[in-house]
């Protein structure tokens, strides 16, 4: 592994750069994360604690075992499983087209970038500590359609952050929405948040209608803040509370 390992990322999907990002002009790279192994107990509604109206703390939180989470999660379509290695193909034939690279935070990849890239989502299997996260390809028949991904926002794991990608033959028939809403169900369930949110390009249209059709709730809009593939864009920030979602 590289070291200079990924700080965390403000926008969706950033977290799984390589090295640090690059600094925008005046500006500073991200921090690397520390590590903080530690989850929240489960009650018998499936929901952590944490999800209620008390702030965690140090002596409220216990480490939660991966077992908690079952996979593959399976969706009325969908399989969402772990990734393995010989996803290559697969991942390259749609995170290798400029369309989907557009907004997030890479160029097209590269067979050699993507088995870089599936070699660090492997161990992605549950939200255990500040650097883990939950990364799963959804497959559609058999064949891995897209993937979806939840880190953890901060060293209490309470809040946590998703992206997703998928290929541009699928687009326009929900596979996206079904995977995202079993993505918020497992943050909100077994990771046991209290809060997700989603940062998307202002330009990324079909990524903020997802959101909004999850029931996300537009929550800001930062002008000219994020630096990528030499401009300034917007930023959107969706969120969704557990309790919104449980309602
Ligand atoms: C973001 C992205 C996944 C959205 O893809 P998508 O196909 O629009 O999303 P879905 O698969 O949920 O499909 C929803 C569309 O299908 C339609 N649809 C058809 N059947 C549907 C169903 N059963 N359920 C929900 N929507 C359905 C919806 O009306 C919607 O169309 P609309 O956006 O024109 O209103 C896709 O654009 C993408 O991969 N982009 C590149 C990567 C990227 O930018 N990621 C964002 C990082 S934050």
């Amino acid at each position: 592994m590289p070291a200079g390992r990924a700080g965390a990322g403000r926008r969706g999907c950033t977290i799984w750069y390589i090295a640090r990002p690059p600094a925008a002009p005046g500006g500073r790279q991200g921090q690397p994360h520390s590590l903080s192994p530690r989850c929240r107990p489960l009650t018998p509604h499936g929901l952590s604690d944490r999800a209620h109206a008390r702030p965690p703390t140090e002596r409220s939180l216990t480490r939660c075992p991966i077992s908690e989470l079952t996979l593959p999660i399976r969706t009325e379509r969908l399989c969402l499983r772990q990734h393995r290695i010989d996803d290559v193909d697969a991942l390259v034939s749609y995170y290798g087209d400029p369309v989907v690279a557009r907004y997030i935070p890479w160029q097209p990849w590269s067979a050699e970038f993507a088995a870089t890239m599936i070699d660090r989502r492997i161990p992605g299997t549950g939200i255990t500590a500040r650097d883990s996260r939950l990364a799963l390809v959804a497959e559609y028949e058999g064949e891995v359609i897209g993937d979806v991904v939840l880190w953890p926002a901060d060293e209490t794991l309470s809040r946590g952050e998703m992206g997703w990608a998928f290929h541009p033959t699928v687009w326009g028939r929900g596979f996206a929405t079904e995977a995202v809403r079993a993505l918020i169900d497992t943050a909100f369930g077994p990771c046991g948040m209290h809060r997700v949110i989603a940062q998307v390009d202002g330009r990324n249209k079909a990524s903020t209608r997802l959101c909004e059709r999850v029931g996300m709730v537009r929550e800001g809009f930062l002008r000219r803040d994020h630096w990528t593939k030499g401009e300034w864009t917007d930023t959107v920030v969706y969120g969704l509370l557990a309790e919104e979602w449980r309602g």
